[in-house]
């Protein structure tokens, strides 16, 4: 399968980094497509536990070529630390390269983030702080710098000497902020492109040259698609689109040249951040998926919400995105509860609705319709195939098949690279 892509099906946090690993062991190339730092990304193998925020998951493997794509929104103070870190842990970077044309996460970026999530109060979005919203609206509004610029040290100046004064005006007048310095800005990131030299290249040329080759291709998601800017549950969103088209744009491929994509969705929900959550859990058992689940934010160490598996938002999120295939991760969370319910149906103000409103005020007060299922009292994390997986737990996984009408075709049952049981799917 030469192009193949992975995204979140549900709020984040699905366990993307885990496949794509396990995909980057066959692949030729892996391409973080969008978002930023405010992705984490976790991958366990014998060598203990990685977690990356800009930097493919797919450069544990020595063989796959790892690219940052020009969908990337990219912190270079950031990428530059963690490339210190995989060199620390003895891992080599070579194949690493990031797009000319991925824009740069500024000083000003993280600071306007946090500003203005102040000033939102109690309908805070409670965003990662990395700096994503103030980044892509410069994007958008044709002021952004991207990396093409501040590898000339020339041009960075010029461009961000126009650029400067008005987030000054904005940081002090609006804000009672200090003013940023335009000659020690210039400094610091002329020194950061002089650290990324090696890396750069016309990534979406290099893709392009990979997918005519006909070697494997994947391109890793971050966020998901109930985060995204246009189909989540806006304004509880990021500001970029993790959905299957939209990290076609950022890695530089075309729709046409995507044999496979595949949805990681939880074996539950969690949401770390505001906004509507149908199925989320405020009593016990939601704190008992958290702490099995380590529900904790890889990005930002929040604890995450948990709530029930929602089929309602799993549909929409699988038909939107064309979703050919569900990967469902954290199966073995579910393991030693009694019962586990599936959330099949929204009803609003007394009448059935199919998808996720539009209008976040009627997404917050939909009532969930359940059905429970009962539980399996066997621990799964030792499971190598389908055939180890109790009765009941099948029985769920066959329910979530059907109520997304994707076949399911691998199941998480731990951290570990290992810890993933392929499923066939039953002939249709
Ligand atoms: P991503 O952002 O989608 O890559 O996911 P994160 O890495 O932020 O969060 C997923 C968390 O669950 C990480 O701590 C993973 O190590 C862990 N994880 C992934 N798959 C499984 C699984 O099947 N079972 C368990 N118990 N943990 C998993
Ligand atoms: P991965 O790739 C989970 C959430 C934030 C917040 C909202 C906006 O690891 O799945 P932002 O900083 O993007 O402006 O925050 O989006 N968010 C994520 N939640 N996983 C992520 O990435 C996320 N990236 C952003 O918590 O609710
Ligand atoms: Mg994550």
């Amino acid at each position: 399968m030469p192009v193949t892509i992975i995204i979140g099906g549900q709020w984040g946090d699905e366990g993307k980094g885990k496949l794509v690993d396990i995909f980057a062991g066959q692949a030729d190339v892996v391409i973080r497509a969008n978002g930023g730092a405010n992705a984490g990304h976790t991958v366990v193998t014998d060598q203990g536990t990685f977690k990356f925020h800009l930097i493919p998951s797919g450069i544990l493997r020595p063989e796959c070529r790892c690219i940052v794509g020009a969908g990337v929104v990219l912190d270079p103070r950031l990428l530059l630390q963690e490339i210190d870190e995989l060199h620390e842990r003895g891992i080599d970077t070579s194949n690493l390269r990031v797009s000319s044309r991925s824009h740069i996460v500024m000083p000003y970026h993280p600071i306007l983030d946090r500003l203005e999530e102040d000033e939102r109060g109690d309908n805070k979005i409670g965003t990662t702080q990395r700096g994503m919203g103030p980044a892509f609206a410069d994007k958008a509004a044709r002021v952004g710098l991207r990396i093409a610029d501040i590898a000339d040290p020339e041009h960075l100046r010029d461009r961000l000497d126009a650029v400067l004064a008005e987030k000054n005006q904005l940081l002090t007048t609006r804000y009672g902020q200090p003013a940023l310095d335009l000659a020690e800005m210039s400094e610091q990131y002329a020194a950061y492109g002089e650290g990324l030299a090696p890396y750069i290249a016309d990534t979406e040329l290099m893709v392009q040259d990979a997918i005519d080759a006909g070697v494997d291709v994947v391109i890793e998601g971050a966020q998901a698609v109930m985060l995204d800017i246009d189909y989540g549950s806006y304004p509880f969103v990021t500001s970029s689109s993790p959905t299957a088209a939209g990290v076609c744009q950022g890695a530089g491929v075309a729709p046409t040249q995507v044999d496979r994509i595949i949805g990681v969705y939880k074996a539950y929900a969690t949401r770390v951040g505001e906004g509507a959550f149908p199925t989320e859990l405020h009593d016990a058992t939601g704190a008992h998926i958290r702490e099995r689940g380590k529900e904790y934010g890889t990005t930002t160490g929040r604890p995450r919400r948990t709530g029930w598996f929602d089929a309602v938002q799993a549909r929409y999120t699988a038909r939107l995105n064309g979703v050919d295939e569900v990967a469902l991760a954290k199966f073995d969370v579910l393991d030693g509860l009694d019962s586990v319910r599936i959330c099949t149906g929204y009803r609003l103000d007394g009448k059935e609705i199919l998808s996720p409103p539009a209008r976040i005020s009627d997404y917050g007060r939909v009532e969930p319709v359940f059905e429970e299922w009962p539980g399996w009292n066997v621990d799964t994390t030792g499971a190598e195939s389908v055939d180890d997986l109790p009765i009941r737990a099948r029985q769920y996984v066959n329910r979530i098949e059907e109520l997304l009408n994707v076949p399911v075709t691998y199941v998480g049952v731990g951290p570990h690279r290992r810890q993933m049981v392929t499923r066939v799917a039953p002939a249709a």
